[in-house]
Order: C-alpha cells, then sequence, then structure tokens
C-alpha cells in the first residue's frame, strides 16, 4: 500500500458535498452536452477538473484579507505583495493580473508578432490559444520520455536542448520574440523541469540572444521536486531552489490559483524596462491600473501569503504525497497513468484503457464523461478535445501525442478517503470498460474548444 502523509492541517469550516443517484447524473450529463464544463457544480461529487483557484486558504490568508488595502494607486497590499515577488522571484518589474491567462494575453500581444514561434517544453491549453490568438506559432520541444506514459524518469518536464537549438537554427532567432517553460510541465503529466535543465535551456535561449520566461505555476511543486530528487539539491531549501530557478530567466508569467493557493490572481513578471512600459499600457486597457492589475487589494494579500504558504516544505512533503497515493493505488488495479505521479495531478492514459476507442472518437472524452456517470466525479479532457488543431499551413488536423485524462487535486481540500472513493470508482469502469462507447463533436468553437464544446455519444 502507497503511504498517505497524515495532512498538516485540521478543518475548522465545511463545504457539505453530495452525490447525486444515477438517473440524475444521466440527466446532468444529457442537459450539458456531455461536456463536464457544463455540470453544475452542486451535482459533482468529487471535484478533481482543476488545482487552479480550488484551493483552501489558510487562516493566515483568510486574515491577510482582512487587512486588504483596496486604494486605487500605490495601495499596501500591493507594496507587500511587492516584498514576497521581490523575495522570491527577484525580477526587476511585475504587475499583477486577475489571472495567468491574462499575464498572457498582455505578453503575447505586446511582444509577439503573426508567424512567430514561441519554443517550451510543452504550452499549456491557455497558453497555445492566447499565443494561437496573436497568429503566433507554439512549438513543445519536451524530451521524448514525455510522450511515453510508462517511462519513469525524475525530470520527466525537462527541455530537449538540442532540439531547441535545432528548431532556433531552423526557424531564426529574429522569429523567436521569447522562448518559455512550463514548470511543472501540465500538459505532459504535471512533471518536473530539473534545475541543470533550467540552467541549459537559459544559456541556449540567451546565446541566441532570446528573452527566456517562464510558466511559474507550479514552480513550488517544482522546486519540492529538484530538492528531493536532484543531485546536489537536497540541503537547499524550496525557497533557495525557486530563487535560483528565476536567477536563470528574463521573466515569468504566473496563475497564482495555483502554487499561491488562491481562488484568483496572477501576474506577469520582467527584467526588460522597455517591454515593462509596453506592458503597463497594455494592461491599463485590459486589466487595471498597475499596483493592481484586475484583483483587490486583498486579493493581492492573499497571493503574498499564499506564496509563502505553497513553499512550506511540511506542505509540499504531504502534497506530493497525496497525488502519489493515488496514481500508486490506481496502478495497483490496472489503472495505466503517466508515470512517476506528478505533483498537482494523475493523468489516465485513457487510449491505453480503452484501446477499443480511436483518438478521432475521443477516447478520453469518453473516460472523463464515465468518471462522472460512474461516481460523479468530475476530471478534464486533455487529449484530442483539448489539444488537436488545424495546422495553418495544410488544413489538416494534427492529433496530440498523449491523449489523457487529468484528475487533478485542489490544494488542501480533499482527504484520503475522497481519493479511496476515486479509485474504487475507477475499478468498477474498468469491470465496464469494453461497453464504454466513443463520442463526437456537435459544436466547437475555434480555439480553447474543450471549454464550450458540446458532444453527442456514438
Ligand atoms: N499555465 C499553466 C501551466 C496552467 O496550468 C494554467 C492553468 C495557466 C497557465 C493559465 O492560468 O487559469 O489562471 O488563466 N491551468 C488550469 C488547469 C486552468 O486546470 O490546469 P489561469
Amino acid at each position: 500500500m502507497p503511504k498517505y502523509l497524515p495532512e498538516p492541517f485540521r478543518i475548522k469550516m465545511v463545504e457539505p458535498i453530495r452525490l447525486i443517484d444515477r438517473p440524475a447524473r444521466e440527466q446532468a450529463l444529457q442537459a450539458a452536452g456531455y461536456n463536464i464544463f457544463n455540470l453544475r457544480a452542486e451535482d459533482v461529487y468529487i471535484d478533481l477538473m482543476t488545482d487552479s483557484g480550488t484551493g483552501a486558504m489558510s487562516q493566515e490568508q483568510w486574515a491577510a484579507m482582512m487587512m486588504g488595502d483596496e486604494s486605487y494607486a500605490g495601495a499596501r497590499s500591493y507594496h507587500r505583495l511587492k516584498a514576497v515577488m521581490d523575495e522570491i522571484f527577484g525580477f526587476k518589474y511585475f504587475v499583477p493580473t486577475h489571472q495567468g491567462r491574462a499575464a498572457e494575453n498582455i505578453l503575447t500581444s505586446v511582444a509577439l508578432k503573426p508567424g512567430q514561434y514561441v519554443p517550451s517544453n510543452m504550452h499549456f491549453d491557455t497558453t497555445e490559444g492566447n499565443i494561437r490568438a496573436r497568429g503566433g506559432r507554439p512549438t513543445n520541444l519536451v524530451i521524448d520520455a514525455a510522450y511515453h506514459p510508462d517511462q519513469r524518469h525524475p525530470f520527466k518536464g525537462n527541455m530537449d536542448i538540442d532540439k531547441l537549438r535545432a528548431f532556433i537554427q531552423e526557424v531564426g532567432a529574429d522569429n523567436i520574440p521569447f522562448g518559455m517553460i512550463t514548470i511543472t510541465n501540465n500538459a505532459g503529466g504535471g512533471q518536473p523541469v530539473s534545475l541543470e535543465n533550467l540552467r541549459a535551456v537559459s544559456a541556449t535561449y540567451h546565446e541566441f540572444g532570446i528573452p527566456f520566461f517562464i510558466d511559474a505555476c507550479r514552480f513550488a511543486e517544482n522546486a519540492y521536486f529538484i530538492q528531493q530528487r536532484e543531485e546536489g539539491c537536497a540541503n537547499k531549501s524550496t525557497l533557495e531552489i525557486a530563487q535560483e530557478t528565476f536567477t536563470l530567466a528574463d521573466g515569468a508569467t504566473m496563475s497564482a490559483k495555483k502554487d499561491a493557493i488562491v481562488n484568483i490572481g496572477g501576474f506577469l513578471a520582467m527584467n526588460d524596462e522597455t517591454l515593462f512600459q509596453n506592458v503597463k499600457n497594455e494592461l491599463i486597457l485590459r486589466e487595471g491600473f498597475p499596483t493592481y492589475g484586475g484583483l483587490a487589494g486583498r486579493d493581492l494579500d492573499a497571493i503574498a501569503v499564499g506564496l509563502k504558504d505553497g513553499l512550506d516544505e511540511n506542505y509540499l512533503a504531504y502534497r506530493v504525497a497525496q497525488t502519489a497515493y493515488l496514481g500508486e493505488r490506481l496502478l495497483e488495479i490496472g489503472v495505466p497513468i503517466i508515470e512517476p505521479p506528478g505533483a498537482h495531478a494523475i493523468y489516465i492514459d485513457a487510449a491505453k484503457l480503452l484501446p477499443h476507442i480511436s483518438q478521432e472518437d475521443l477516447v478520453a472524452q469518453a473516460l472523463s464523461v464515465e468518471l462522472y456517470r460512474e461516481g460523479g466525479i468530475r476530471s478534464v479532457e486533455l487529449g484530442t478535445v483539448a489539444f488537436a488543431y488545424e495546422d495553418p499551413d495544410t488544413g489538416q488536423m494534427v492529433y496530440p501525442e498523449l491523449d489523457v485524462v487529468r484528475l487533478a487535486i485542489p490544494r488542501r481540500v480533499y482527504t484520503q478517503s475522497h481519493l479511496d472513493y476515486v479509485v474504487e470508482t475507477m475499478q468498477r469502469i474498468l469491470e465496464h470498460g469494453e461497453q464504454i462507447s466513443g463520442y463526437r463533436i456537435v459544436y466547437a468553437p475555434k480555439l480553447l474548444r474543450h471549454f464550450t464544446a458540446r458532444f453527442e455519444p456514438l
């Protein structure tokens, strides 16, 4: 039996949840067009759709919210956040944004021209969407191991440096306004990136004069994996590892809804002064004045405390062990997952679990619908629905290499018995797997289609 570390907290406020009966779940699915984004949250029993904005804030965060300074400009809350930003990230400038994709929108709108490329290990959907929305081309250059779910690699989110160098030489550094890396690699299993790889990525971008931006949503979880797994890092604190990570970069985008454990917020940080000027102008147009950027003062205070909460090593040890517990128990009953387990989620290899359903027939969508039908569990499809796209050069559909269903674990929210229930539900699904059918899309927008698409069972 894998180990479940007891929660390093106790519960002092509760939110009731309930399991509606099977006919009601079936009806809810039909009404939702078989898109579980369209379900009412009250009809969901265990909600593992995302770890984003779904965490439980600490008493320190709630207390800090009461201190929020709601001044339009130069609020105390901004300066408290700035002090923490300076300590952890150390970039010369930053602006708050209402969430991560707002930071991506502003960065791409001021720095990216149509036809240009943005390499990364793997872009997440909103980053990819923002780059495409500006006519840019997001390019994924993760190491090959990332595409082999059962290959265990301690840093499976690493970028392939040879591929990166060849790519820059092929398209030309002038066509790459900035390069990125996502820590941890959400689209590829929540897998960490090593410090050694971050150094090599930074050196390669900089050799060609390309600014380096880190998508830092899960930087604390990444730092913890580095401390646990990377040679020479065992004696560094997660704070020191985070600091070292960001000295390698020229800027960062972050959704604070992940490792800053808040319900809303994000930021865009950078060292370049001209870029900062342009970012501020765009921010004022889209988000708000540069010292609040679309957030309330109290939100900035919650982020300031949450960034430190997220780096707490007792919390991170529990967090990583909790996710590993779910992953190892699923493996024990024969559910194929991306191995090893990441920190924020377990990714079920739907294509391997349901080999009778093809990518065209939306295998991962079928599994995610079944998890709700069978147990009221909400997951998220990260496969053909989320990532297939029409190639702008050929007009052909390009399918993703991985068709997975992600079970994301909100921070400090669910307990061991909730995860055991998820395992029991998967066990029942395994027993009738061959009877599950595929789906077809009846409506989908061009970009970020998984959020609003509607489906029909085949
Ligand atoms: N980058 C990564 C790696 C993400 O995982 C996300 C969000 C974003 C950027 C965008 O941030 O949601 O605040 O606008 N991921 C969530 C998820 C939605 O479920 O993984 P956002």
